[in-house]
């Protein structure tokens, strides 16, 4: 299948392929798991909540009665959590993709974590590094591929090298946007050191445009939203898309045989259309703030990906 004729709704056939998407109870998430597990994968849909997991997994089989989805507890502002569901998946074999989603996209009040971090960048960024680089085994025996979750707002933001949690100028929206500059560089600087250790998985950047719960299906317990939230959603429609599409992207990143590691994949309008390659921004294109946020994510994880540490040694960084 080429470039131009991917087909979003009949997806290659995934049957004997395990993949594993982070923050599958809700929206991007959710629909990401329902169409690979629709294609014939083996999906493990993991989530904070077990009662959210419970429904999110019932809501798939509703619709999928044969679908080959299993559940897993990690919420990835945990580095306990994080270590613990690596370690169950890591017990079992082979794993051909990570969908790297889970994101706070609303930040609350309390910005801290139990291990100390502001919460917003835990959650999407430092969770996920810790998560990918310790199921960087079993990915690398599946010769599989990672995708990481940006957005169209890294292209209007500006980072914070020197202070990537906001200890100074704390402000919910500033945080998720440096959360998904920090995602999206993470990605594509993942990409150039398993190349340069020659380790066969790739990392991927996908982003699903402006994707809104009001403009997308009702499924009990994954997707309810409101009267006000449908009206207010469906004044947007022509800049916005459902979930259902919005995820589409995502999982072309994950598994179209054609996809490249070092790619950013999401809608062919930046915020609504069918999944076609994009191009990074200037600031996540930065190797240097890349390579710096690397080092942040290993010193404040305690986790250094495996093979990697080989190759650093051996030619040392681009510094
Ligand atoms: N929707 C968009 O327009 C848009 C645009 C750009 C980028 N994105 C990115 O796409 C991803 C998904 O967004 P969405 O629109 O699907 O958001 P959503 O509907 O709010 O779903 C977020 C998912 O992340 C989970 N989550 C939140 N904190 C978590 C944690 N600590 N551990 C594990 N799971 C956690 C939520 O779980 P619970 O059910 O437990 O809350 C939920 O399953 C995010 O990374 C977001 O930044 C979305």
């Amino acid at each position: 299948m080429g470039r131009d004729d991917w087909d979003a709704q009949s997806l290659p056939d995934l049957a004997g392929r395990r993949y594993l998407v982070t923050g599958a109870t809700a929206g991007l998430g959710y629909f990401s798991s329902l169409q690979l597990a629709g294609a014939g994968a083996h999906v493990i849909m993991t989530g904070r909540n077990p009662n959210r997991l419970a429904a999110s997994r019932a809501a798939v089989l509703r619709q999928l009665p044969d679908a080959d989805v299993t559940t897993l507890l990690l919420d990835t502002s945990n580095l306990g959590s994080v270590r613990a569901a690596a370690a169950t998946v890591r017990g079992r074999s082979g794993l051909h993709g990570l969908l790297l989603n889970a994101g706070v996209v609303h930040p609350p009040k309390h910005r801290e974590t139990r291990d100390g971090h502001e919460l917003v960048f835990a959650t999407n960024a430092l969770g996920h590094y810790a998560l990918a680089g310790e199921l960087l085994l079993p990915l690398a025996a599946g010769r599989g591929r990672m995708v990481w979750v940006g957005s169209f707002v890294t292209s209007l933001s500006p980072f914070d090298v020197l202070d990537p949690e906001l200890e100074v100028g704390y402000a919910p929206r500033r945080a998720y946007a440096q959360s998904k500059v920090a995602t999206t560089a993470l990605g594509l600087e993942a990409d150039r050191r398993l190349r340069a250790a020659n380790v066969p998985i790739a990392s991927v950047v996908a982003h699903p445009g402006y994707a809104i719960g009001g403009r997308t299906r009702g499924i009990l317990g994954v997707n309810e939203p409101s009267k006000i939230k449908r009206f207010t959603d469906n004044l947007q429609t022509p800049i916005a898309q459902s979930k259902e599409r919005g995820a589409r992207s995502l999982v072309r990143a994950l598994v179209d045989p054609s996809v490249e590691g070092g790619e950013l994949w999401g809608p062919s309008f930046v915020l609504r259309g069918r999944p076609h390659l994009a191009r990074p921004g200037r600031i996540v294109r930065d190797e240097d703030l890349a390579a710096q946020l690397w080092d942040y994510c290993e010193r404040a994880t305690g986790v250094v990906w495996p093979y990697l540490k080989a190759a650093k040694t051996r030619r040392g960084w681009r510094r």
